[in-house]
């Protein structure tokens, strides 16, 4: 596939739905902070199927600090929610994803010492580490999914690789905002919206995520061609005073009126 130029914006009215995966990681950050079994990521999941969430996404991360490999069997038993494992690009967690066969895999960048991930997958500069992963997870039906910065070098290799979706990486427009930087906030709403419309034209579907909160969503759930956003840290933090099912619920109503 070759890159195509941008096209106009899509009209608001040809958007398509636009799902919600919630990342269930820090439910298990909670429970591994006194060893046990609860809080139970697993009860988290059959929250959100109950309230119509889209899909569960959960991080097996290297270091094992919130999602462990027994949690991943036991979140697909639990629900008929699609599951979006994000995992680093390793042999190891090819391995593990390969034995899971979960609906969609996301390929993320992973340091042990950061809090969170920090930043997109540098798929431009990973494109021999990246293919074979790539391909033995397509090959398997998984569909894959890159966490990329908004920006075409990087969307020119996932269209190399082959990667039917991306996921944007949110992270700057959520300080940004944080920060009340509108300049900022501005650039990279625009970053964001011409990254989607560039990926749709190519047969790419747009994700994103990362930082999202009731106060930032809207302004990318209005992009219309972006198909999903996966929202954790925000949605697990509002749970403890409000409940999952009600941080969820507002989320979604958030997130259908900017629609
Ligand atoms: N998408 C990806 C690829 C992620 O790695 C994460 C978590 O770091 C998220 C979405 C969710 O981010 P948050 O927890 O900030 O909502």
């Amino acid at each position: 596939r070759q890159p195509q130029s941008l096209s106009p914006r899509m009209n608001p009215s040809q958007a398509r739905p636009l799902r919600l995966g919630v990342n269930i990681d820090h439910v298990a950050t909670i429970r591994n902070a006194r060893g046990g079994d609860h809080p139970d990521p697993v009860r988290a999941a059959e929250i959100v199927a109950a309230v119509g969430g889209d899909g569960i996404t959960a991080h097996l991360r290297e270091d094992r600090r919130h999602i462990r490999d027994e949690d991943l069997a036991r979140i697909q038993a639990a629900t008929n929610l699609p599951l979006n494992l994000e995992m680093a690009a390793t042999r190891e967690m090819l391995a593990i994803a390969l034995r899971h066969k979960p609906h969609a895999a996301c390929i993320v960048p992973e340091k042990r010492e950061e809090r969170t991930t920090e930043g997109g997958l540098d798929a431009a500069g990973m494109d021999n580490t990246l293919a074979p992963i790539v391909e033995e997870l397509r090959a398997a039906g998984i569909r894959v999914s890159l966490f990329i910065e908004a920006d075409e070098r990087q969307l020119d290799a996932a269209l190399r690789l082959g990667a039917p979706v991306v996921e944007f990486h949110t992270g700057e427009y959520a300080h940004a905002f944080l920060d009340g930087d509108s300049d900022k906030v501005t650039r990279e709403l625009k970053r964001i919206a011409d990254m989607a419309a560039l990926a749709a034209k190519n047969g790419i579907e747009p994700h994103a995520g990362h930082g999202l909160t009731f106060e930032n969503v809207q302004p990318i759930a209005a992009i219309p061609q972006i198909a999903e956003l996966n929202i954790g840290h925000y949605l697990i933090g509002e749970a403890v005073f409000v409940g999952l099912e009600n941080a969820i619920r507002r989320m979604r109503e958030l997130m259908d009126a900017a629609r």
